[in-house]
């Protein structure tokens, strides 16, 4: 096993291959923390609590090392840069990847993959809303007021305040909505 000497405080040279590294490492790490999560509920339902949970240690874990690959290419920056992007984000999703995605399921007749896109797109809409709300607080120096998020375990749908009797982007009841702290 290789020894790095961790502690050392020269400055750090960052190449072009590293940087191109740490967002590989950072985008499989992320990806590898969302399957976990997919594993321990599928564990949990075939009554294997232990190996959820150890799923959903390891999920928190590779989430540690996605968010440090990140600071390390400085993807984290102030609030308010950091809104604008998420923003950015969620708006080519739902006018250029999804719909292309959608069309592309609908040509192909796969139903399954037609809503799981139409739920995401539509529920990009959505957060799309709260991040152009939060920006205009922020650009004020103040927080966003929120309160009262509740996310669709279903479609993923979230709304802020009272819920209604039914997710208007899948139609579920309101019992599948969770609480957000
Ligand atoms: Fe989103
Ligand atoms: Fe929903």
């Amino acid at each position: 096993m290789k020894v790095y000497n961790l502690k050392r405080k020269e400055k750090t040279n960052m190449t072009d291959q590293t940087t191109k590294n740490l967002w590989e490492a950072h985008s499989g790490e992320s990806q590898a923390s969302r399957r976990y999560l997919a594993f321990a509920r599928k564990a949990e339902e075939e009554g294997f609590s232990n190996l959820a949970r150890l799923f959903r240690a390891i999920a928190e874990s590779e989430t540690i090392h996605a968010i440090n690959h990140l600071k390390c290419v400085n993807g984290v920056k102030s609030s308010l840069e950091n809104v604008q992007e998420s923003l950015n984000g969620e708006k080519e999703e739902y006018t250029g990847m999804y719909p292309m995605f959608m069309d592309q399921a609908k040509r192909d007749t796969n139903n399954d993959a037609l809503k799981t896109f139409y739920w995401a797109n539509e529920t990009e809409k959505v957060h799309a809303d709260f991040y152009e709300k939060a920006i205009e607080s922020l650009k004020q120096g103040e927080d966003i007021q929120v309160d009262n998020i509740h996310v669709c375990s279903v479609c993923g749908n979230t709304i802020a305040g009272d819920l209604p009797e039914k997710c208007p982007i899948c139609g579920e009841g309101r019992d599948k909505f969770l609480p957000m702290d």
